[in-house]
């Protein structure tokens, strides 16, 4: 390469190059999208920094070898060096509450029936999503029958600093939930403008502070609790889990159906219990039937966020309190929610894109 070619490269040119990358899940060029920042040259070389919407990007290593082979296509270019980083973007009027002007993105995981397995996917989205490097935290609002901190592994009661309560940490996720309040079995009579109150504190009189993501596991069914959430605060979007059976999907009809009117956008559907895996021949049996959540997705035009096979694993996993993505996190099992969680992330983006109307555009000299 001769110096005169080297010289000619510019910053513009690199953004110019760079525009023919796409997100395909924002469907815009990665420059307007604001994800390239401090483009630097020195020779032949150019770095620049790679600002993703998620730490939990399913497409990353595409976008990377994409913006990479771009800018090598630019004469006089000898090596790119993309810094992939992450910043959560926060969805303006996303939520309106001084008290949770910390947290950026609150999630339901919900669904019509009961059992089919919110709780589980609850816990390894949360812990999924802070092993790829976001600040997570989940609350249980299941005042009756909490699971998570069974699942999480933990029975620390909270300390109280300036009034709020403290959420204890586990696997890396802030935690939440009246179990913690009230370890042990005894049950607790609550009634409608109680359960109001409870969802209440536990958003505004926790000490949640800087969260890009807050996972909320949602009780059974279409009642008061998910009112309230929705009534509280802006819910970025909604995870339905089903099962594959004709029952749990009517099921989650209602539950579509509640969502919509309380105008909480649906960020897609989570097959549980999809299929079994034979550990011996490595052969998939649908057991529930196979296809229905995506049926049921396309039908919503809603993303399939992914199916999770049933596992003896993910069980024991929940009863231990250790969750799969954790005690082995290379099992087709923990792959399989780690997927879900990219899923649930991108679209997350999608729905805080879309609500940011006008998005920061790079300063092109
Ligand atoms: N993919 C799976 N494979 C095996 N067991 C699972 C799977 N998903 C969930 N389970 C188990 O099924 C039971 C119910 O799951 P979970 O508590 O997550 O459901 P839920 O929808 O939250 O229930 P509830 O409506 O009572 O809150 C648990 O014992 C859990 O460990
Ligand atoms: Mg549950």
């Amino acid at each position: 390469m001769t110096e005169e070619m080297t010289l000619n490269i510019t910053e513009e040119l690199v953004l110019h190059a760079l525009r023919a990358v796409k997100d395909p899940d924002l469907h815009k060029d990665i420059v307007t999208l604001n994800m390239i920042r401090d483009v630097a040259i020195c020779g032949g070389i150019v770095s620049f920094r790679f600002v993703l919407t998620t730490p939990a990007c399913p497409v990353r290593d595409q976008l990377k070898f994409e913006a990479e082979k771009a800018v090598m296509s630019i004469p006089g270019v000898e090596r790119v060096e993309a810094k992939m980083e992450a910043e959560v973007p926060k969805a303006k009027g996303n939520i309106d509450k001084a008290a949770l002007e910390g947290i950026k993105h609150i999630i339901a995981v919900s669904s019509g029936k009961g059992g089919v397995g919110k709780s589980t996917v609850s816990v390894n989205l949360a812990v999924s999503l802070a092993l790829m490097g976001a600040k997570v935290g989940i609350v249980d609002t299941d005042i009756y029958g909490p699971n998570v901190p069974i699942m999480m592994g933990g029975n620390d009661s909270p300390a109280v600093r300036n009034d709020k309560l403290v959420p204890p940490v586990y696997h890396g996720v802030k935690t939440m939930s009246v179990g913690l309040l009230n370890p042990g079995d005894k049950a607790i009579v609550w009634r409608g403008p109680m359960l109001h109150s409870a969802v209440s504190q536990f958003l505004r009189q926790v000490e949640w502070g800087e969260l890009d993501y807050l996972v909320v596991d949602m009780p059974p069914g279409t009642g008061d609790v998910q009112l309230s959430l929705a009534q509280m605060v802006a819910v970025a979007g909604a995870v339905l889990v089903t099962t594959p059976q004709e029952v749990a999907l009517s099921d989650v009809r209602k539950a579509y159906n509640m969502f919509e009117q309380l105008q909480v956008p649906v960020l897609g559907i989570v097959e549980n219990m999809s299929y079994f895996e034979c550990p011996n021949d490595g052969n998939k049996y649908f057991i529930f039937g196979n296809g229905g959540g995506e049926a049921l997705a396309d039908r919503y035009e809603v993303a399939f966020l992914g199916g999770i096979p049933i596992s003896i694993n993910i069980r024991e996993g929940g009863d231990m309190g250790i969750p799969i993505v954790i005690s082995q996190p290379d099992s087709p099992q923990a792959k399989a929610f780690t997927h879900v969680a990219q899923n649930v992330a991108a679209q997350v983006s999608i729905q805080a894109i879309k609500s940011n109307k006008a998005l920061p555009v790079l300063n092109l000299k």
